[in-house]
């Protein structure tokens, strides 16, 4: 195993800043294929703008818009896409896209950071988010229409009922089983789980940086095996909590903001944390997903997105492979890639 150069800011919150440092290249931009691609957007953009104020379908104007964005993404290389963001973001086209209760909350992020679990939330169709859905307007909603049932949305929904079902699992194969989520957000997969209502688990140990999560975390569980925590990754790397071990240590909606480095050595420190037996699953939205234009630029919302084998590079990085058993899979529509790093029994 090596060691690995880890760049967390000082408060450990994963900036959109150093997500996109990520992509970062040292090649020079070729002016000409700069100016080329700045016309393609404002046409793409223009297009767009046009189609909502002669009131097309508001979910087909959209779903054609990222379906675009994404190709130029992909045509433009990092550089250049870096600098049409933007460009996008100030086009007046966002007066329409930000009246999306999904893309204003991710837009403008009013808990400080990108991702948090009230977005999630919004995604997530969870009754929580009704409220702040039903003020927006009339289009916002029809907007909302398509962007909560993209594929990578569908895919999130997905992520979670996994999750679900994997501590159930858990619970099914080891009594009192012992569980870890870190990154836990609003830890709405224990409401999909059979283990947490019928209390057979042990503990399931919650652990956030967003003290407003783990307070909602703590009402919505109260009575149960689920013990909140706050603290965040640069605490686990140092050891700060007293955690114990668990029969399964999970994180989601983590890795999309980890560069390769930081999330081999978070797969190494979470690895020590699950006893011989025990599991670890992290799951990432693939490089597959076609919304990736739209978020990074509407949404504010930079992920980085990996494949299968991205997945094994990190794992090969960080464990000894004779003592683990790994299982790379996708979720049904490939917008999430999952790892799945099983300890062997001592
Ligand atoms: C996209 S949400 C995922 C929430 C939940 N795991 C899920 O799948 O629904 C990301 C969560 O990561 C948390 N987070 C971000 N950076 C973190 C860090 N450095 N340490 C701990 N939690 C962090 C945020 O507070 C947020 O709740």
């Amino acid at each position: 195993m090596q060691s690995h150069d880890l760049r967390l800011d000082e408060q450990s919150l994963i900036t959109p800043a150093l997500v996109k440092r990520h992509g970062k290249t040292t090649h020079e931009i070729d002016d000409g294929m700069l100016r080329q691609k700045i016309a393609e957007l404002a046409l793409v953009l223009e297009l767009a703008r046009q189609g909502f104020a002669n009131h097309q379908p508001a979910a087909k104007v959209v779903e054609q818009l990222a379906g675009k964005l994404h190709v130029l993404r992909h045509q433009s290389g990092n550089d250049i896409w870096q600098k049409l963001i933007p460009l996008a973001q100030a086009h007046p086209v966002s007066e329409y896209l930000l009246q999306d209760p999904f893309t204003k909350w991710s837009f403008e992020k009013p808990r400080g950071y990108s991702g948090d679990a009230s977005l999630l939330d919004i995604y997530y169709k969870h009754p929580a988010a009704n409220d702040f859905i039903a003020s927006c307007t009339e289009l916002g909603r029809e907007i909302y229409a398509y962007t909560s049932d993209a594929a990578s949305s569908v895919a999130g929904r997905e992520r979670r009922d996994i999750l679900a079902r994997i501590v159930d699992e858990t619970a099914a194969r080891k009594e009192k089983a012992e569980v870890l989520a870190v990154a836990c957000g609003h830890l709405r997969e224990s409401e999909k789980s059979e283990a947490l209502k019928a209390g057979t688990l042990g503990r399931w140990v919650t652990l956030d940086q967003d003290p407003t999560s783990v307070e909602i975390v703590r009402a919505a569980n109260a009575g149960t095996a689920v013990q909140p925590v706050i603290g965040n990754v640069a605490g686990l790397m140092r050891r700060s909590y007293e955690l114990g071990t668990f029969d399964l240590v999970y994180a989601s909606g983590l890795y999309d903001y980890l560069p390769r480095a930081v999330a081999i050595r978070l797969t190494q420190r979470l690895m020590e944390l699950v006893k011989d037996g025990g599991e670890f699953l992290f799951a990432n939205f693939s490089d597959e997903i076609t919304t990736d234009g739209y978020m990074e630029t509407f949404m504010d919302w930079p992920l980085i997105l990996r494949s299968g084998a991205d997945m094994w590079d990190i794992v090969n990085a960080a464990v000894d492979r004779n003592k683990v058993e790994v299982d790379v899979f996708y979720g049904e529509n490939r917008n999430i890639v999952y790892s799945r790093v099983r300890k062997k029994a001592a």
